[in-house]
C-alpha cells in the first residue's frame, strides 16, 4: 500500500516522514485512540474530488473522542477545512481514503483517560476496493462476539476495540471466507468486522438497530435513505436472528471501506439465488452514482475539494 506524501500532524501539514510518535505513546499501549474512515471520489467529467459526507464523519469522530474524554478545539467545519488543505497538498486526482486519528500523545505508563494530552493527525492515500469481491462475498458467522456497550462502546470508533474486529476477520479469512459476521452478546446479528449489515426478506430491508452494538455507520444511514427514497424498499431497524440470515432473499454489507458489497453465501448456504439480488444491484448502482457526485439531488452529500472554501455536507 502506498504511503501518504503528507500528514496533518501537531497542528500543521508536514511531510509524512516527519509525522512520527515515540514508542512510549499512551495510545500505542492501551488502545486509547479513536479514528475515522472517509472516502474521496474523483469525478473525471467534472475534474473534481468529492469527499462523501465529511461533516457527518467528523461529527462521529468528535463524538468518539468525547467518549474517551478527549477535548479538541476543532469543529466539524474546522476539520473539513484542514482535510481539504491536506487533500489539495496531496493534489489527488484519484479516489482516496482519509484517516483522521485522535490519540493520547503522552509518553507515560499508566492506564487511564484523564490528565492526558490528545493529539490529532489526518492522512490520506489513493484507494480502491476494500474487499476482494464486492459482487459476491462468502461470509461466516464468527465465533467471536461483538464488544458490548458496557465493555468498549461499539458506537465509538475506538482503536482498541478493533482487536475484536481483527480476531473475527482473521479467523474468517484463515477459514477461507471473505468476511466475518459478528453476533452480539444476545446472539443477534451485530455487524461485520468493519461494515454494517442488511438483509432483504419478503421485500423489506432489515438492519440491526444502533442498540445492538454496531458502529452507527454513515453509509448505513445513506443506504437507508436510498432504499426508501430511490428504490422504494421499506427499511426496518430491528434485531435479526442468526437463522433469519440463512433464509434471507438478499444480504449485503455497507461501509465507507466496503461501499456496498453483495453477500451471496453465508456458511456455505446460498443467499437467495446465490447471486447478487436485484435490490442490492440497484442500490450499488445508485450509491456509486451518488458518491461520485453524479446525482443532483444528493450533491449536498458530496463536498468538492477543488474550489476555495469547502462546500457544506448536510448536517445529519
Ligand atoms: C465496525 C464498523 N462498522 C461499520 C462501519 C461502517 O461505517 P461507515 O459507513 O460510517 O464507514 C465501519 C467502518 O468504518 C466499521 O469499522
Amino acid at each position: 500500500m502506498a504511503l501518504p506524501n503528507f500528514a496533518f500532524f501537531r497542528g500543521r501539514i508536514v511531510p509524512y516522514g516527519e509525522a512520527k510518535v515515540g514508542v512510549m505513546t499512551h495510545t500505542l499501549h492501551y488502545g486509547t485512540g479513536v479514528f475515522g474512515g472517509i472516502r474521496g471520489y474523483w469525478n473525471e467529467d467534472e475534474n473534481q474530488l468529492f469527499v462523501f459526507r465529511p461533516h457527518e464523519h467528523f461529527r462521529r469522530f468528535l463524538g468518539s473522542a468525547k467518549l474517551l474524554c478527549m477535548e479538541f478545539p476543532y469543529s466539524e467545519e474546522g476539520l473539513t477545512r484542514i482535510l481539504f488543505d491536506l487533500l489539495k497538498t496531496e493534489n489527488f486526482r484519484t479516489d482516496c481514503y482519509i484517516r483522521p486519528l485522535a490519540y493520547y500523545a503522552d509518553e507515560i505508563i499508566g492506564v487511564r483517560l484523564h490528565d492526558l494530552h490528545p493529539e490529532l493527525a489526518i492522512i490520506s492515500i489513493p484507494f480502491g476496493s476494500y474487499v476482494d469481491d464486492e459482487e459476491g462475498l462468502h461470509i461466516t458467522v464468527s465465533s467471536w462476539r461483538r464488544v458490548d456497550d458496557n465493555m468498549i462502546p461499539a458506537r465509538g470508533k475506538i482503536t482498541g476495540a478493533y482487536v475484536n474486529s481483527a480476531l473475527a476477520k482473521t479467523d474468517a479469512q484463515r477459514s477461507g471466507f471473505g468476511e466475518a459476521l459478528v453476533l452480539n452478546q444476545d446472539g443477534h446479528i451485530s455487524e461485520g468486522s468493519a461494515e454494517n449489515f442488511f438483509i432483504i426478506r419478503r421485500g423489506v430491508a432489515c438492519t440491526p438497530p444502533v442498540t445492538d452494538n454496531i458502529l452507527e455507520g454513515i453509509t448505513r444511514r445513506t443506504v437507508m435513505d436510498l432504499l426508501r427514497d430511490e428504490i422504494g424498499v421499506e427499511v426496518e431497524e430491528r434485531a435479526i436472528d442468526r437463522t433469519e440470515i440463512y433464509l434471507a432473499d438478499e444480504a449485503f454489507f455497507c461501509g465507507t471501506g466496503v461501499q456496498i458489497a453483495a453477500i451471496t453465501k453465508i456458511d456455505h448456504r446460498p443467499v437467495g439465488s446465490g447471486r447478487m439480488g436485484p435490490v442490492t444491484a440497484q442500490l450499488r448502482k445508485t450509491y456509486f452514482d451518488v458518491v461520485r457526485g453524479r446525482v443532483a439531488k444528493y450533491l449536498h452529500w458530496c463536498a468538492p475539494v477543488y474550489q476555495g472554501a469547502p462546500a457544506a455536507g448536510t448536517p445529519a
